[in-house]
């Protein structure tokens, strides 16, 4: 086998055998076959595409190339979400915690930030002190005793993907139906968990843009989960405006202990007790009332235990930028269109992202919104704050921001898509 006929062969169209799949997916992750060679084959797939067969024995192989997680011996029923990655989608940071308080167990092994998409461990890395690297040992320990664990995946578990998608990340590859299902699935069945949720996001902010792209994605990440004995469904959820009023690391912790509270915006309030509904369904815990956990404060007591196990201080002040930028509304009336993918691109640009896989992420970098579509604003008041540790790069991200927003006069009607589109599984 060699790199260069699997490349041709998938750029030619012609499907891979499964030997050519296992050889290239094992090649890579031991460091074989080059980056550049990956890149491009990568490349050929997002263009030509794989059939199912393809891309249930690449996901096999990424699991095959670590080990699989076992949590057989933990007293409450497992059940994890994942999100195909969205603009101001915090939700995991509520939705463990308080999954966790109804009762199941919450293994949430989680990414950094791809695209103009921000991650899970970014945002968490910005409570001082807190760890995202845990063995396996410190990971089931943090399970037995709080219910709930949101970490990086171990060194161990489908190491394939963590070379792969830091290289989709800075090679425009990242939005292929394949190269998405295969990396999302192969984490979650190796973790082992018996029950997933799958947080399928559509529109602009999203990797998958119409609902078409939306449902090939999530019927074929269900079929793979159920392949596999993971009790698998998917909501398909709107991604056509950022989610809640924040974009970015810290400004997404401070919205989701606002959740946590009892208040918080409605959209990310909505969607978090949406998926923490299917969790507990599908971990065999119909009756569990995840709006009690919200309102009575115990979603709050289990992510400061959370967080306090994994070395964070739930009570330290968060990072606060060192320079802001206020964008005003260019008229009065009402906001109908704020795209998710320019305030993602902009926070992005701010510094919430990367550009280059080994870069460091700011911390308080993002975009703070002032209005959504549906709300009234009025000339020259702020319409979202810039923040940046960095001020040169205000001009880059106001440059995303150009055309991103509509305000139509005082009194148009306007409806919001739902939150969650439609359910698959
Ligand atoms: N999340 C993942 O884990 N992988 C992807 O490819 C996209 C989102």
């Amino acid at each position: 086998m060699d790199a260069i006929t699997v490349i041709r062969a998938k750029r030619d169209r012609t499907e891979l055998t499964d030997q050519q799949i296992d050889w290239v997916v094992d090649a890579y992750t031991r460091g074989e076959v080059a980056d550049y060679q990956m890149a491009a084959l990568n490349m050929a797939i997002l263009l030509n595409g794989m059939n199912r067969r393809e891309i249930a024995r690449w996901t096999a192989a990424m699991i095959a190339s670590g080990e699989r997680m076992d949590f057989s011996s933990l007293s409450r029923p497992t059940a994890d979400k994942h999100s195909t990655g969205g603009v101001g989608d915090k939700i995991t940071l509520p939705l463990a915690p308080l999954v966790a308080a109804c009762g199941a167990a919450v293994p949430q092994l989680s990414g950094r930030g791809l695209g103009h998409t921000g991650g899970t461990l970014d945002k968490l890395e910005s409570i001082p002190g807190w760890r995202a690297a845990l063995s396996n040992e410190e990971m089931l320990a943090v399970l037995d005793d709080v219910g709930a664990v949101i970490c990086a995946a171990g060194e161990g578990l489908a190491p394939a993907d963590r070379k792969l998608y830091a290289l989709r990340d800075v090679t425009g590859t990242v939005e292929a139906i394949p190269l998405i299902a295969s990396s999302i699935m192969s984490k979650k069945i190796a973790e082992g968990t018996g029950a997933l949720v799958l947080d399928v996001k559509v529109g602009s902010g999203a990797f998958m843009k119409t609902l078409d792209d939306a449902r090939e994605l999530a019927t074929t990440m269900v079929g793979l989960g159920r392949d596999h004995g993971v009790n698998t469904v998917a909501l398909l959820t709107d991604m056509s405006t950022p989610l809640g009023l924040t974009a970015g690391n810290a400004l997404e912790v401070r919205e989701s202990v606002e959740v946590l509270a009892g208040g918080g915006p409605s959209d990310v309030v909505e969607l978090t007790l949406a998926l923490a509904r299917e969790m507990l369904a599908g971990a065999g815990l119909p009756d569990a009332d995840p709006a009690k956990a919200l309102a009575d404060g115990s979603a709050m007591d289990a992510w400061r235990r959370m967080i306090r196990a994994q070395g964070g201080d739930p009570d330290a002040p968060l990072p606060t930028s060192r320079e802001q930028h206020v964008v005003t509304a260019p008229s009065s009336g009402v906001l109908t269109r704020l795209d998710a993918y320019g305030v993602g691109v902009a926070a992005w640009r701010l510094g919430a992202g990367r550009a280059r896989k080994e870069d460091p992420v700011q911390a308080a970098a993002g975009v703070e919104l002032h209005a959504k579509p549906g709300d009234t604003v009025t000339a020259g008041a702020p319409l979202m704050t810039l923040h940046t540790d960095t001020p040169e790069r205000f001009a880059y991200a106001l440059e995303a921001l150009e055309g991103t927003y509509d305000v139509a006069p005082a009194g148009t009607e306007f409806t919001a898509p739902p939150v969650v589109l439609e359910r698959i599984g």
